[in-house]
């Protein structure tokens, strides 16, 4: 079972066992080079084919990848259509790629908004690439952190109608069963590319701990080079857990 870092401190590797990615700034790659910002999310999904097979050789074991936020649904409608239509292209295309290399893909956020076609295909992906052990990839879609604690707790709730009357049964441990990715242990690091220092809603419960680098790099230029030096970076951080540093230092 997977221990929460506020509960218990977690062992701690050079390279992060979990990486979380807020994939920012297709469209201003596209702006700045007179392409329309459609064009910088087409050359997105190229780097997240690097970034999987780069994560994939340095022995991550969890790549999450924030693809579309439940507040993505406010650009323009073109936009988003557009998107749609990538995530499907990327599906059909790239799912047996990702099969022979082992990669588990998993897709979390709210899919009931997606057209069937798409519905299908995320489905057989996750069937398919079930048994896969190399890397667990997640893509969060439609994903929002409040969300994700909302359908957890409304799920524990459900399934548990007799905590209603025993509230302090509630802990950690049990509402964390719950959320999209209780399957993972929490990020190690978190990479946000693109220029902004915000969350903007992507794993708000699991960020708890993590270690949070900003890249001014626009995601289709972010490649392995770049994944090396956050991990360079990573690997120079003191995850102390509310401990002191003396105290970290004598850990066996
Ligand atoms: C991230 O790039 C991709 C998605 C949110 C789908 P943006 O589209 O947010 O690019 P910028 O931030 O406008 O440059
Ligand atoms: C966050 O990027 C969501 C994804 C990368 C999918 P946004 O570009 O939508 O975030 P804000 O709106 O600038 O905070
Ligand atoms: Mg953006």
């Amino acid at each position: 079972m997977l221990r929460s870092t506020t509960l218990a401190v977690p062992e701690c590797a050079d390279v992060p066992r979990h990486l979380a990615i807020i994939m920012d700034g297709n469209g201003r790659w596209a702006t700045k080079r007179f392409l329309p910002r459609t064009a910088g999310h087409v050359r997105g999904v190229q780097a997240v084919r690097r970034a999987v097979e780069a994560c994939g050789r340095r022995g991550v074991e969890y790549l999450t990848l924030f693809a579309f936020s439940s507040e993505n649904w406010r650009r323009p409608q073109e936009e988003v259509s557009l998107l749609m239509r990538l995530f499907i292209q990327t599906l059909e295309k790239e799912v047996s790629k990702l099969n022979d290399q082992g990669v588990r893909l998993r897709i979390v956020g709210d899919l009931s908004p997606f057209e069937p076609r798409l519905q299908e295909l995320i489905q057989a992906a996750e069937q398919r690439t079930a048994h896969n052990t190399t890397l667990n990839l997640t893509i969060a879609a439609n994903y929002g952190g409040r969300w994700d604690i909302l359908q957890a707790f409304r799920r524990l709730l459900q399934a548990r109608p007799d905590l209603a009357n025993d509230p302090q049964a509630v802990d950690e441990s049990l509402l964390t069963q719950y959320l999209s990715m209780s399957y993972a242990p929490e990020p190690d690091l978190f990479i946000r590319t693109g220029g902004e220092q915000r969350i903007s809603n992507f794993l708000v419960w699991q960020l708890a701990y993590t270690e949070l680098y900003f890249s001014d790099d626009f995601w289709p230029d972010f490649g392995p080079k770049e994944i090396d030096a956050a991990f360079d970076w990573y690997r120079t951080r003191e995850r102390r857990f509310g401990r002191t540093s003396a105290q970290v230092a004598q850990q066996p």
